[in-house]
C-alpha cells in the first residue's frame, strides 16, 4: 500500500472529521458534477469531454465498466442506468479481476473507468491493456490530470473536489449522477425519448435539494448506529436497484466501523445466508418504492420470522421493520443516488460510536497505487 493522507492542507470546515464534512457537501458536489451539461431543449446531456460524435456514439452494442472497491460499485449503479435508459447492455466488474483474466476486447464494446484518484493502479492497469488491445475507453474521473484521466480517450471529470477522508462518499454520488448523464447520453441517441429524457433531466436537478432534506435525518440515523453499532455483524440486503446501494453501506460500515458485514442480494437470502439471521446479526434492508416492493417486503417478512431485527432504508414506514428511514423519491432511476446518502450517515455515526479512527482506518490508505 502506498500511504498518501496529508490532509494537513485541506480545511475541514468547522466539521469534527473530513468524512462528515464530504458527505455534507453532496449538494454542492453533485451540483457541480451537473452544472452546465443538462440541455433543456432535446432533453440530454452535454458532455463534450467524451470526444465522441453522435455517430460513434451510436455504435457501441456494450457496455463494460471497471473500477476497484466503492468505484465498482458506483459502476453497477451505472450498469443498471445504462441497461435502463440506453437499453445497451452493461456491466461493471473489478478492475483487478478483469485485467488479470485476459479480457476479450471487441470494438464494438465502450469501456468505462471509474476512480476518485485517478492512480489506483489496478484500474490504470487495466485502462494500458485495454488500450493496447485497440479498447475505446472513457474515464469517470476526480482528480484532473491523473494518470487514468490522461490515459483514457475523453471522459466525464467529477468536479467533486478533493476527497480527503480515506472512505468514498461524495465521489461515489458524483459518479453515480456522471452515469446517469452518460445513460441520458447514450440513451437519447438512441431509443430513450424526449418525455422520458426530459423525466431523467428533471429528476437529476432535483437531486441537491433532496439531499439537503436526507441531511436533515442525521440525529435519527446518529441513533440509529448507536442502537445497532454493538451487534457483532449487519447483513445488507436489496434487490437490483438497491443491490449496488447495499454492497456500498456494507463497505462503508465495514470500512470505517470495522464491523463485519455482508451484502446480498435480497432474492439469495434463501439460497443460504438466511442461516446466519438470528437477533445478533440485524439486516439493513435498502427497499425503494419500486416494481419489486413487494417482493422486498416479503424478504423482511422472512428475516421477522427468523426473529433478525431490520432497519428499513426506502420511501415509506413499514411494520415488516424494527426501524425505518424514509428518503424523498426521485425517478426510479436515480433512486439508488439519494438512497446510498444514509447509510454513508449510518455508517460515519457507528463509527464515531465505536470511537474509531473514521478518517484513517486501520490498514487502508486513500489512493492503492502499487498492485
Ligand atoms: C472507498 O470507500 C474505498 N476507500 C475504496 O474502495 C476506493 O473506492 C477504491 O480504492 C478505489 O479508489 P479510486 O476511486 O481512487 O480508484
Amino acid at each position: 500500500f502506498t500511504v498518501d493522507w496529508d490532509a494537513g492542507h485541506y480545511d475541514n470546515g468547522g466539521y469534527e472529521h473530513y468524512l462528515l464534512k464530504e458527505i455534507s457537501e453532496q449538494p454542492d458536489t453533485v451540483a457541480r458534477t451537473l452544472r452546465g451539461r443538462i440541455d433543456d431543449r432535446f432533453h440530454i446531456a452535454h458532455l463534450g469531454g467524451l470526444n465522441m460524435d453522435a455517430r460513434e456514439t451510436r455504435s457501441f452494442r456494450r457496455v463494460k465498466i471497471i473500477g476497484c472497491g466503492s468505484a465498482y460499485y458506483s459502476g453497477q449503479i451505472g450498469a443498471q442506468l445504462i441497461e435502463e435508459l440506453a437499453r445497451i447492455p452493461a456491466d461493471a466488474e473489478p478492475a483487478s479481476e478483469f485485467r488479470y483474466r485476459s479480457p476479450v476486447v471487441e470494438p464494438d464494446t465502450l469501456y468505462v473507468a471509474i476512480s476518485q484518484s485517478g492512480e489506483t493502479y489496478d484500474t490504470l492497469a487495466a485502462v494500458q491493456e485495454l488500450k493496447r488491445k485497440g479498447g475505446r475507453v472513457l474515464g469517470i474521473v476526480n482528480t484532473v490530470g491523473s494518470a487514468i484521466a490522461r490515459e483514457t480517450d475523453g471522459g466525464i471529470y467529477l468536479h467533486a473536489g478533493p476527497e480527503v477522508s480515506v472512505a468514498s462518499t461524495k465521489a461515489f454520488t458524483s459518479t453515480a449522477v456522471a452515469f446517469a448523464l452518460l445513460a441520458l447520453h447514450l440513451g437519447r441517441v438512441r431509443d430513450l425519448s424526449p418525455a422520458d429524457g426530459r423525466r431523467i433531466c428533471d429528476g437529476l436537478r432535483r437531486l441537491p435539494e433532496q439531499i439537503k432534506e436526507i441531511l436533515t435525518l442525521e440525529d435519527q440515523i446518529r441513533e440509529l448506529a448507536k442502537k445497532y453499532a454493538d451487534a457483532p455483524g449487519m447483513m445488507f440486503v436489496g434487490r437490483v436497484r438497491g443491490y449496488p446501494v447495499a454492497r456500498e453501506g456494507a463497505q462503508k460500515l465495514k470500512e470505517i466501523s470495522y464491523v463485519h458485514a455482508e451484502a446480498y442480494p435480497a432474492s439469495e437470502l434463501k439460497h443460504g445466508p438466511l442461516a446466519l439471521i438470528s437477533p445478533e446479526l440485524p439486516t439493513v434492508a435498502v427497499v425503494p418504492d419500486d416494481e419489486l416492493l413487494d417482493k422486498n417486503l416479503t424478504t423482511l417478512g422472512e428475516i421477522r420470522a427468523r426473529d433478525g431485527r431490520i432497519l428499513m432504508v426506502g420511501h415509506r414506514t413499514s411494520e415488516a421493520a424494527d426501524d425505518c428511514i424514509v428518503v424523498p423519491r426521485n425517478e426510479v432511476e436515480l433512486d439508488p443516488i439519494l438512497l446510498t446518502i444514509p447509510l454513508q450517515l449510518f455508517a460515519y455515526h457507528a463509527a464515531v460510536a465505536l470511537g474509531r479512527d473514521v478518517d484513517r482506518p486501520r490498514n487502508l490508505a486513500k489512493s492503492v497505487t502499487v498492485e
